[in-house]
């Protein structure tokens, strides 16, 4: 499996297993347990999606070792604005019955978030976090933080798919060293499907024997960006990591780029109301 360098040293696989709105109990729990035997050694998960728990129990119960996985978790809105920082990620640290956790992001640009960045600076000096990052975060967020920063984000994860591409930020953060980690890569949940449906998409996975899915996430791959689909189905979970056997050509890469709308699924960073 691919993988980049993060600023803090540490690798991280380019396609993890996304969890959110999986439940907590036997679907996570499931999920985590294909990912892994399918080869997945990445996963993202967030306190507000409420399956910490089981993605910790299904890692645990599973061959694989802790330290080949790569476990990504967030720090919420609500703890960022009290500055409940700290007991936010003990209690992470406890759910997913881990000593560390690989990647902490702050999940969004909440009042507060300078602060709250500060303590996770804390918290990755003291090696309970491996690497710390950010998500959902513009230019303008990046101006406010970086001046009181001591450490630079070494993560940005942004919505990003065909529908919007997303190459400003994308490239402002590539000129910082942030990596970019998308979400919502297959066009979101319920719309996902009318995303995987486009010709564009399934006459180039015609060419190369792969599904509209698999190209999306290849072509995430091959532009540089952390891919994180997320799938609670078996079939699919593996579909989506057979994706390091076939190359997308320029001309193709190009024509899914022109897919870009600027479209969003999810909410716009600079104008949320949770
Ligand atoms: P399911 O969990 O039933 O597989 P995104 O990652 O953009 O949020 O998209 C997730 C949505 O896409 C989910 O509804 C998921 O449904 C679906 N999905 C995931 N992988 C595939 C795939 N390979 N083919 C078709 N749909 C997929």
């Amino acid at each position: 499996m691919e993988k980049i360098k993060l600023a803090s040293g540490h690798e991280i696989p380019m396609v993890g297993l996304g969890v959110f709105k999986a439940q907590n109990g036997q679907e996570t729990e499931d999920s985590v347990k294909w990912a892994l035997e399918a080869g997945y050694r990445h996963i993202d998960t967030a306190m507000i999606y409420g399956n910490e728990e089981s993605v910790g129990k299904a890692i645990k119960e599973s061959k694989v070792k802790r330290e080949e996985i790569f476990i990504t978790t967030k720090l919420w809105n609500e703890d960022i604005r009290q500055g409940s920082a700290r007991q936010a990620i003990e209690n992470s640290l406890k759910a997913l019955q881990v000593d560390y956790i690989d990647l902490y992001l702050i999940h969004w640009p909440a009042k507060g978030f300078v602060n709250a960045w500060l303590e996770m600076e804390e918290f990755y000096k003291e090696g309970l976090v491996k690497s710390i990052g950010v998500s959902n975060f513009h230019k303008v967020h990046f101006d406010e933080l970086l001046p009181k920063a001591n450490i630079v984000p070494m993560v940005n994860q942004i919505e990003s798919h065909p529908r919007l591409t997303n190459y400003d930020l994308i490239n402002y953060c590539k000129d910082l060293n942030i990596e970019v980690q998308a979400w919502s890569p297959l066009g979101g949940g319920s719309t996902a499907k009318e995303l995987l449906a486009n010709d564009v998409l399934v006459s180039i996975g015609k060419k190369y024997n792969k599904s509209a899915a698999q190209v999306v996430i290849r072509w995430n791959i091959q532009r540089n960006v952390i891919v994180l689909p997320k799938s609670s189905n078996k079939d699919r979970i593996a579909q989506n990591i057979d994706v390091f056997d076939f190359e997308l050509s320029k001309e193709d890469m190009k024509s899914i780029d022109n897919l870009n709308t600027n479209s969003r699924v999810g909410s716009h960073p600079e104008n949320f109301n949770f």
